[in-house]
């Protein structure tokens, strides 16, 4: 089968086990096929707003469906911070490994219960992962679980996801659980010339667990 994946076969997807399929096929071309060509920007601006949004108590980090690691290599290029994977997929971790930018390796399905502790991560963030065929708003559940007291989330959801997902009324439920999230509206892509998505948006979506 082609490694030459895009938008319409992430988006088209339907279950975990779709994505561990897409993705052990998309991993070697995904970085220069898709991301640098594209410009994909939302690892890049999650690295931005973090540098806004976190202090110095913020740590260690948890990257929520971490890919190939592009946030590890914006945010953490000299390894210098304690950032951590989790991703369903074997071959873009491997990949992700491969940059020496993270911590710990985690191979797990977000969809479902975590094996982390209680209040372990100072801080959430994700990029691409929120979206069409992904995971959906009920994963917040388990990463607030696993966020420390006043652990920083900036998470990116792609907005027409957010509405077709019901975001607003998960954010509603779990309002007494966080801060009340800021959104941030951004383009995901500088340079995507697909016509049904190049011009797609993503909430930049920041908030602390209370
Ligand atoms: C579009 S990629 C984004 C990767 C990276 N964050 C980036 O910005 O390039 C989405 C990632 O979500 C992961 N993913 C999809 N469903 C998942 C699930 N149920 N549990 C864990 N990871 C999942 C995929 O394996 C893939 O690596």
């Amino acid at each position: 089968m082609s490694s030459k994946k895009g938008l319409k076969d992430a988006y088209s997807l339907k279950t975990p086990k779709d994505n561990i399929n897409l993705y052990k096929i998309w991993a070697s071309s995904y970085d220069d096929d898709f991301a640098k060509k594209n410009d994909f920007r939302s690892p890049s601006l999650i690295s931005n707003y973090f540098s806004q949004y976190s202090h110095s108590m913020d740590f260690p980090i948890l990257d929520v469906g971490a890919g190939t690691g592009l946030i590890g290599e914006e945010m953490n290029a000299n390894n210098k911070l304690e950032l951590d994977a989790i991703d369903i997929s074997p071959e873009m971790l491997q990949a992700a490994k491969l940059k020496n930018c993270y911590s710990k390796i985690i191979e797990a399905d977000l969809t479902k219960k975590l094996n982390i502790e209680n209040d372990s991560y100072g801080a959430i963030v994700s990029a691409g992962t929120f979206t069409h065929g992904h995971i959906g708003p009920n994963a917040l559940d388990e990463l607030i679980r696993i966020a420390k007291p006043n652990g920083l989330f900036v998470i990116t959801i792609h907005s027409k996801f957010f509405v077709k997902s019901n975001f607003k009324q998960k954010f509603n439920e779990i309002k007494n659980q966080i801060t009340n999230p800021i959104y941030h509206e951004e383009h995901a892509y500088g340079n995507n010339p697909d016509k049904d998505h190049g011009q797609d948006t993503v909430f930049i979506v920041v908030f602390r667990k209370k």
